[in-house]
């Protein structure tokens, strides 16, 4: 049976490692004993964290720049990383931006930027490092951040949401597609963190396309739409407390934190009932 001691001295790598939920996945994968590449668009919160990662526990790292949202960032980022690190075995496509909104409020640009990284960043990351992976053997995993919000919607996520569901749809034919190559997909569902998530998508959204704005009762109005409660928004070390082990079994989903599995139920209810009408009928 596969344990931590199959990802020592292999090599992870993980966009939006810079803060977050991204920095404490390098944490752990570090802490195991892997190499770690740190991409993120802000570098110096990248190169910061790999350094951290090197002085306390003694790996090889990485740090660097890469744009998810521009294919030549992420094509040369890759490139960075196997000059540096020499390949990868795993692979945390991580990064996610937030532009909250009422659908009647998102713009077209909104809307092309959150598909631009979430969806697209998730997939030119992907085909980027994958021919890293089906370069090496065993264990080999590709990790894809979406969100609880892909199981539970809620309002004035309309744009972030559809961007998760689309990690998730692809996450699931990517799953299919490299079994028999024996590289595994985890699929990573959190809930709320207490993370720069906000700041980092208002600096991170292009200057050309429009201010980041929040309206002041966006995030109450999503919060009161879904059952994962303000006490339950965790810090990201939280998040990540079984990402080893899960990784490590080849698990499809890590669910991170959250009071939401009711809510999941009670829609999964629905979609049942639907399926008990068309079979009466
Ligand atoms: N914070 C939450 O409540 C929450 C909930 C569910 C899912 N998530 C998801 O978790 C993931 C990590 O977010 P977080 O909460 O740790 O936020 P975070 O801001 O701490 O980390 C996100 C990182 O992504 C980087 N980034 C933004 N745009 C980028 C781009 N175009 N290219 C490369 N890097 C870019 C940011 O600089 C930042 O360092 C995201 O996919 C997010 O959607 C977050």
């Amino acid at each position: 049976m596969a344990d931590d001691s199959d990802l020592r001295d292999r090599i992870a790598v993980v966009t939006g490692g810079g803060s977050g939920l991204g920095a404490a996945m390098g944490h752990e994968l570090a802490r195991v004993g892997m190499a770690v590449g740190v991409l993120d668009i802000d570098e110096a919160n990248a190169t910061a964290v790999a350094k951290a990662l090197a002085d306390q526990f003694g790996v090889p790292t990485f740090g660097g720049q890469v744009d998810v949202g521009d294919t030549a960032s992420v094509t040369a980022a890759a490139a960075a990383v196997e000059r540096a690190l020499g390949g990868c075995d795993v692979l945390c496509a991580n990064v996610g931006v937030q532009q909250f909104g009422a659908i009647d409020r998102l713009t077209e640009d909104d809307w092309k930027w959150v598909v631009n990284v979430n969806i697209l960043g998730t997939v030119r990351t992907v085909a980027a490092f994958l021919p890293m992976l089906r370069a090496r053997e065993g264990l080999r995993r590709i990790l894809l951040t979406a969100s609880s919000g892909a199981l539970i919607p809620g309002v004035r996520l309309g744009a972030y949401q559809t961007s998760k569901y689309a990690v998730v749809g692809y996450g699931e034919t990517l799953r299919q597609e490299l079994a028999d190559e024996g590289i595994g997909v985890m699929i990573v569902f959190p809930a709320g963190m207490m993370t720069r998530h906000l700041e980092s998508s208002k600096l991170a959204r292009p200057a050309e396309i429009g201010e980041w704005v929040l309206a002041p009762d966006d995030i109450d109005a999503m919060m009161a739409s879904r059952s994962t409660g303000d006490e339950h928004v965790a810090t990201p070390e939280h998040a990540v407390r079984n990402l080893i082990a899960d990784l490590v079994d080849d698990q499809p989903y890590l669910i991170t934190h959250g009071a939401y599995r009711d809510q999941y139920h009670e829609q999964l209810a629905v979609l049942e009932a639907a399926f008990d009408r068309m079979e009466r009928s």
